[in-house]
């Protein structure tokens, strides 16, 4: 038998913006599958609401995604709700990051919600109704230095974001993008933790600029009051429970500020206007 609302897949479950949505989803009635390396953390939810069903998994892995999702094609009742929230960042320079490290980051930003999405949309088309969510950032439209590799991974998930909303219009399924702003959760901490020490292990060159960027963003963010993850579940919870939700939804800190200015300014006067909001205008090395 089907379950009230129907079934939900939430990736990243364990904490910040999946962990308030699957909790949201499953009191909206929905049965939620709960992804997400920390077990202990998918077994607490579960005891909240029994609604919630704990599937650990390491997306970065490949064989265990080839299981989960061969798990997700033979659900005798599919997933109707997918919540492509999982994913990380790392930060610095393009020149400082590590291709090894920036694939890891891809296999799980994007790599594995494509290969979830694909697992769910066989489903999807029997049931000729569902809704994909999927999590991009601000920096899905405009990335700031240091940011390249984790916005590149983003910039992604927006173009196959718009792409797939096209392809399955026409079986009623809603392709809907998240840009969060910056928001209280544990991804900072994580970043900052896979990230390390950036000044000490730099060429001379760049520790002027990394210094320069980092005292332009203190002063930005010094006035800045950092939401938590219940803003973007309010948004995401909006988008599954509408009728006719938008293509894209963005909410906190930065989506005024820069991603304004982004959707208006040319490309040249973008990069103007970026130079002097990260601090590297007028720096010569
Ligand atoms: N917070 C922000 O400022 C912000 C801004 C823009 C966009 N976003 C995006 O919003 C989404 C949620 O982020 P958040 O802020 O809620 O961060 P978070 O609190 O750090 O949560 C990230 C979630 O992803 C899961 N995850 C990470 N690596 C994984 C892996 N290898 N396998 C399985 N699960 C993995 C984590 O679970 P485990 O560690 O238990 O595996 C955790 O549940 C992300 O896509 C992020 O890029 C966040």
């Amino acid at each position: 038998m089907g379950t009230p609302r129907g079934k939900a897949l939430v990736t990243g479950a364990s904490s910040g913006i999946g962990r308030e949505t699957a909790r949201r989803l499953a009191q909206e009635g929905f049965q939620v599958i709960a992804s997400a390396r920390r077990k202990e953390r998918l077994d607490e939810l579960t005891k909240e609401n029994q609604n919630i069903i704990p599937r650990p998994i390491d997306l970065s892995d490949s064989r265990q995604l080839e299981e989960f999702c061969q798990e997700i094609s033979i659900l005798s009742e599919p997933v109707s709700v997918l919540i492509n929230n999982a994913g990380f960042a790392i930060r610095g320079a393009i020149e400082d990051v590590s291709l090894v490290s920036i694939r890891r980051l891809f296999e799980v930003n994007l790599f594995a919600l494509i290969k979830i999405t694909q697992a769910c949309l066989p489903g999807m088309r029997r049931l000729r109704q569902g809704t994909i969510v999927n999590l991009s950032s601000v920096v899905g439209k405009f990335p700031y230095p240091t940011s390249g590799p984790y916005a590149a991974t983003k910039h992604a998930v927006e173009a196959i974001s718009d792409a797939l909303r096209m392809e399955v219009h026409p079986f009623g399924i809603r392709v809907v993008t998240v840009r969060p702003g910056v928001i209280a959760t544990e991804f900072n901490d994580t970043a900052n933790q896979l990230t390390g020490d950036l000044l000490s292990r730099t060429d001379p060159d760049y520790k002027p600029v990394y210094q320069a960027y980092g005292t332009a963003m203190g002063k930005l963010f010094s006035n800045l009051v950092i939401p938590g993850p219940k803003i973007i579940a309010d948004l995401i919870l909006e988008a599954v429970l509408s009728d006719s939700p938008k293509a894209a939804y963005c909410a906190g800190p930065m989506v005024e500020e820069i991603l304004g200015p982004r959707m208006k300014l040319d490309d040249d006067s973008f990069f103007q206007f970026m130079s002097e909001k990260t601090g590297l205008k007028d720096l010569k090395v």
